[in-house]
């Protein structure tokens, strides 16, 4: 079982996209497998479109939210907010399966629901990390990872991957995402920004510092001293990128370049923070072999790419046509669907 975290310290790079396009399309590449996804962000943006979009998604939300007790992440913090040092090992009553509410979805996909009241919560989860045991911060890191044991019970080991959608910040909730995964994900979009985020991300789960004596973040340093693993980097993704003229492609070509060079450098340095892959492959031995391992492209596929999360359909199950989002009626046009599904099922098939 692989688990993947979907974080970058920016927001709006396509988080919750992704997680919500790569969830499906991997649960509809592998039927005999079982996929989690955990939304570990407040917005709760992933569980609307994987439950079925702007309309039905949020209303079937505002059903969960509102039934006590609730069947969602902050239900299952709630139990360990009571029990932080002992594992109630209640995990597994906290699954929604997505097909019982939104039929485009596969049978074999599973969701943790997002939920608001992680902002609430996250004073709480916090305070439980400095009183009681000596290591009661590693023990309150472990949270997650004790939801998904409880999970992985229920479905007796079963063949299964779990996908974390995370909150661009590094709160609480983030560094439990990121020590319950083994793997990182992370989608940039080709702005300037972008690149100091992607530091950013390196600065903060793997402690890397441009000058001597610059401070390291707790959870780090925390990380190192509990000898906790920290999760791989699988794949930088450079996400909606457009390829509407020649002038805006070769300027979103030069930040993902750029932000390539970025964690060309770390790998150089530190090889270890790093997941080679697939299983068996060698180690990249120059720049291009490592792109071609860890760099990816997403392209925007616009209007598609609208209606796939507005009506909660996986773009690869979406077909040209008009469709019908809020009343209106709008186009997807096939040149949309094949900017992007491509892209899409070949980073899906290296993900193992
Ligand atoms: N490849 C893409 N093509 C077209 N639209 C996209 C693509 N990726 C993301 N989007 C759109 O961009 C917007 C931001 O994406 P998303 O909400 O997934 O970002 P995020 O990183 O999860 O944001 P946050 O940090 O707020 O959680 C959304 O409207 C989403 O539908
Ligand atoms: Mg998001």
């Amino acid at each position: 079982m692989s688990t993947y975290a979907i974080w970058n310290n920016k927001g709006g790079v396509g988080k919750s996209y992704l997680t919500f396009q790569v969830a499906a399309e991997f649960a509809c590449q592998n039927p005999n497998k079982r996929v989690l996804v955990i939304d570990l962000c407040p917005q709760a943006n992933s569980s609307s479109m994987l439950l079925g979009g702007m309309f039905g998604g949020e209303q079937i939300l505002t059903q969960i939210h509102t039934t006590a007790p609730r069947k969602t992440i902050s239900g299952y913090f709630e139990d360990r907010i009571r029990s932080p040092y002992v594992s109630p090992s209640t995990g597994a009553n906290y699954i929604t399966q997505v097909s019982m509410h939104n039929s485009q979805m596969p049978r074999n996909l599973f969701l943790v629901v997002g939920d608001e009241q992680l902002e609430l919560q996250s004073s709480r989860v916090s305070a439980a990390t400095s009183p009681g045991p000596q290591d009661s911060w590693r023990i309150v890191h472990l949270w997650v990872r004790d939801l998904i044991e409880d999970i992985n019970d229920r479905w007796d080991h079963e063949d299964c991957i779990v996908f974390i959608d995370c909150n661009p910040s590094f709160s609480i909730y983030t560094e439990l995402s990121l020590t319950a995964s083994d793997r990182l994900l992370i989608p940039f979009s080709a702005d300037g920004s972008s690149k100091r985020a992607v530091k950013a991300v390196l600065s903060l789960i793997y402690g890397s510092t441009r000058r001597q004596g610059e401070q390291q973040s707790e959870f780090y340093l925390n990380s190192q001293r509990y000898r906790m693993a920290l999760p791989q980097i699988y794949m930088y993704i450079g996400n909606r990128l457009t390829q509407m003229n020649q002038s805006s492609a070769s300027a979103f070509r030069t930040v993902v370049e750029e932000i390539g060079e970025e964690i060309w450098e770390v790998w150089q340095s530190s090889p270890q923070y790093f997941c080679v892959h697939p299983r068996g492959a060698s180690t990249p031995r120059n720049k291009r072999t490592f792109k071609q391992m860890f760099q990816y492209e997403v392209n925007d596929a616009n209007t598609a790419s609208v209606v796939s999360s507005a009506l909660g359909i996986p773009i690869s199950r979406l077909t040209a046509g008009q469709r019908d989002v809020a009343g209106r009626r709008i186009t997807v046009n096939q040149s949309q669907l094949d900017k992007q599904v491509p892209n899409l099922r070949s980073l899906v098939q290296s993900i193992e």
